[in-house]
């Protein structure tokens, strides 16, 4: 059987940096107390390996105080507490047809149930918003403005400081869905204007799964949409308003949060630049590839500026799933096919019809050698559709 190759980073890295096997599997044989809740030694170094990690996230995209950067359990948890939290009834929220379900839904949810009015600004044929769209949609009651910052179909990033200056200017809160994007591009909160950026821990941060987090900038509070414990102050009857425990519910995933801090040392010691500029000459050796076999179409993939290393595509005639088995099946690389949890993407591009499309995710640990292979299965897939007519 030939190599695997791993193209499916979009939705999750593999593998992780050895360095985050090796630190997870010492950090919980050593400290996997529950931390900060009492006294004794290790249970304070495995608090100071969380507060660590929230100061080492918070630094890592310009934020101001690491109390604000509350752990969730992943990005999808944090956009609830995020969009539950800062909306209600008779609120308005802008929005785009990009997102991923984690917003989507959510937002549907309230729109359905609770009286939200929601307005989602579609993409352009290149994949991206036009900020002056959101501004014509603001409102007296706009109270969220939500918006991706990489697609994680598409792998186009928003021009989202532009969308955070004109929420700025008129005074109406903007959240970002960093759930691709941070670990792969550099973030400054404070130059994008951003009030609230969620992510997740085991995409781009190249962490485990069921860790993420949401930060709140200073002056901004979300309400809390949930009640437990928190560790600290235990006899008071309600949920504490201070942050990070006032969005913050129970024992944290210390595991994970350790993790999530080999992930980050290891990005930082090899370098963001450095490791983004690989990922994107891989992007593009995979999307000259594919560009040039007849039979194959690409999406929003013209121009691979402001663009993570993600690229979509389908083989003509072939229904997505079909090429996706081909490619595991006869040539051993895993992809994502399907609608990729974002279903208004695949309305815009005409591809639901088609059951989605094909997503191949590039990470740090992909090769040329990976992406050689990768065209030329894609070539032979193409040429035996195109044979069959
Ligand atoms: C853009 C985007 N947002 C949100 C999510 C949700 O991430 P998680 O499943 O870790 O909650 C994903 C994951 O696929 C994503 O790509």
């Amino acid at each position: 059987m030939s190599e695997f190759i791993y193209l499916d980073n979009g939705a999750t890295s593999y593998p992780k940096p050895q360095e985050v096997y090796t630190y997870m599997d010492s950090f919980y044989r050593r400290l996997g107390v529950n931390p900060g809740r009492s006294g004794y030694d290790i249970c304070m170094e495995a608090g100071e390996v969380v507060e660590d990690t929230r100061q080492a996230l918070t630094e890592f995209f310009n934020g101001t105080d690491p109390n604000r950067l509350c752990f969730s359990y992943n990005s999808t948890d944090a956009l609830n507490l995020i969009i539950f939290g800062m909306l209600k009834k008779g609120d308005h929220a802008i929005s785009t047809t990009i997102e991923h379900n984690s917003v989507l839904r959510p937002l549907y949810h309230l729109w359905k149930y609770n009286g939200v009015e929601v307005d989602h600004i579609p993409f352009n044929s290149q994949g991206f918003v036009d900020p002056d769209d959101f501004k014509a949609k603001f409102k007296s009651n706009t109270k969220l403005v939500i918006v991706n910052h990489a697609s994680n179909v598409i792998g186009t990033i928003q021009p989202v400081g532009e969308i955070g200056k004109l929420c700025q200017e008129n005074g109406i809160p903007i959240a970002v869905d960093a759930s691709q994007s941070l670990g792969k591009i550099p973030m400054d909160m404070d130059a994008l204007n951003l009030d609230v950026i969620a992510f997740t821990g085991h995409k781009s941060l190249l962490g485990p799964t069921g860790i993420g987090g949401l930060y709140v900038r200073e002056g901004l509070e979300i309400r809390h949409t949930r009640a437990g414990g928190t560790g600290v102050r235990s006899a008071v009857q309600t949920h504490l308003d201070e942050y990070p425990f006032r969005l913050e519910y129970g024992t944290p995933n210390t595991l994970g949060i350790a993790g999530l801090k080999a992930g980050l040392e290891w990005i930082k010691a090899k370098g963001l630049d450095a490791l983004f500029r690989h990922e994107m000459e891989l992007t593009t050796m995979l999307r000259d590839g594919l560009q040039k076999i007849q039979g194959v179409t690409l999406y929003c993939q013209d121009d691979l500026t402001d663009h993570i290393s993600v690229l979509l595509f389908n083989v003509d005639g072939m229904e997505a799933l079909n090429t996706g088995t081909l490619l595991d099946v006869d040539y051993n690389i895993a992809c994502r096919t399907g609608l990729h949890c974002a279903p208004r993407v695949h309305d815009h591009l005409g591809t639901t019809q088609l059951h989605g499309a094909v997503r191949f995710g590039i990470g740090p640990f992909n090769t040329e050698a990976h992406i050689r292979t990768a065209i030329d299965a894609v070539s032979e897939i193409a040429e035996m559709q195109s044979k069959r007519g």
